[in-house]
């Protein structure tokens, strides 16, 4: 599927993501005034790319990937997958969010094969897609349990394995793991880079847990406070990018741990006011 939009473009130089010139104002409402969410926002991630964007509470974060998945329109400028502007939500891109949004009364198995079955895609078909991506996200004897029956982490992997499971080109992450324990959710960071580097998924990814963008990330946007525009760019020069949990342990990661908290300016709130 990935090939037949890489063909139609005619180019692999194609960005999979792009923003161009993006803002966005929420209108005002009742007694609220308007809020400009974000400004000028310019850039893009290429294909198989891992890219996070860090930034304050506020500063227009999931306001970003609303619209990169076609459930907000910008005020200014446009986002752009593999070349066609976005108008609205479309196949190429799948969210995923903190809350995993399962459905409560169809199990693990069923929950993968929602988008397919939408697809109108044969029963036999879905059933081994889902099969594949049950091993895959490491839920093997689970396809029959319901949500309520399964742990905070293997709640996360089934919602990954949805997401998987419709082929998506980009994959938008709004802090998928920020409400699991530590260890769940480093093993949560190692089960999403292996599947993302083997099947060359894009990914743009939102945290604000700063060793998690260094371990996941090629590249890790740093945003201002809102209205919020990119400040800074950071390439995350570590090797081993399937491999977080090694990634980790690597000496540079405090280097860049440290440049991220300059530039989110962490220090000013420790200060004695
Ligand atoms: N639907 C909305 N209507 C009005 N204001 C909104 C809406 N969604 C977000 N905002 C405002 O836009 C700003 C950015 O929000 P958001 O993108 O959720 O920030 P972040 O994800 O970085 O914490 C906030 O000030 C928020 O209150
Ligand atoms: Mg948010």
């Amino acid at each position: 599927m990935n090939q037949q939009i890489i063909g139609k473009t005619h180019s692999s130089t194609v960005a999979a993501i792009e923003f161009r010139g993006v803002a966005k104002q929420f209108a005002a409402k009742g007694r609220s005034a308007q809020v400009q969410a974000v400004v000028d926002v310019n850039f893009s991630v290429a294909l198989g790319e891992v890219v996070s964007i860090i930034g304050p509470s506020g500063c227009g974060k999931s306001t970003l990937l609303n619209m990169g998945a076609g459930l907000a329109a910008s005020t200014e400028g446009q986002v752009w997958v593999q070349g066609e502007a976005v108008r609205g939500p479309n196949p190429h891109v799948a969210f995923m969010l903190q809350k995993d949004l399962l459905m409560p009364w169809r199990n693990v198995q069923h929950n993968i094969e929602l988008g397919l079955e939408l697809r109108g895609m044969a029963a036999t078909e879905r059933a081994t897609i889902a099969q594949r991506l049950i091993t895959q996200c490491r839920l093997n004897g689970f396809a029959k349990h319901y949500p309520h029956q399964l742990s905070g982490g293997m709640r996360q992997r089934a919602a990954l394995a949805r997401t998987l499971a419709v082929d998506p080109l980009v994959l938008l992450m709004d802090e998928p793991f920020s409400a699991l324990d530590a260890q769940t959710k480093m093993i949560l960071q190692q089960d999403l880079a292996r599947t993302v580097l083997a099947e060359g998924k894009t990914v743009l990814f939102i945290t604000h847990d700063l060793v998690e963008a260094v371990a996941l990330s090629d590249r890790i946007l740093v945003m201002s406070e809102r209205p919020g525009t990119i400040v800074q760019e950071i390439r995350v020069d570590i090797p081993g990018r399937g491999d977080p949990m090694q990634r980790r342990k690597h000496p540079g990661v405090g280097a860049y741990v440290g440049q991220l908290m300059d530039l989110l300016k962490l220090d000013a709130h420790t200060e004695v006011h």
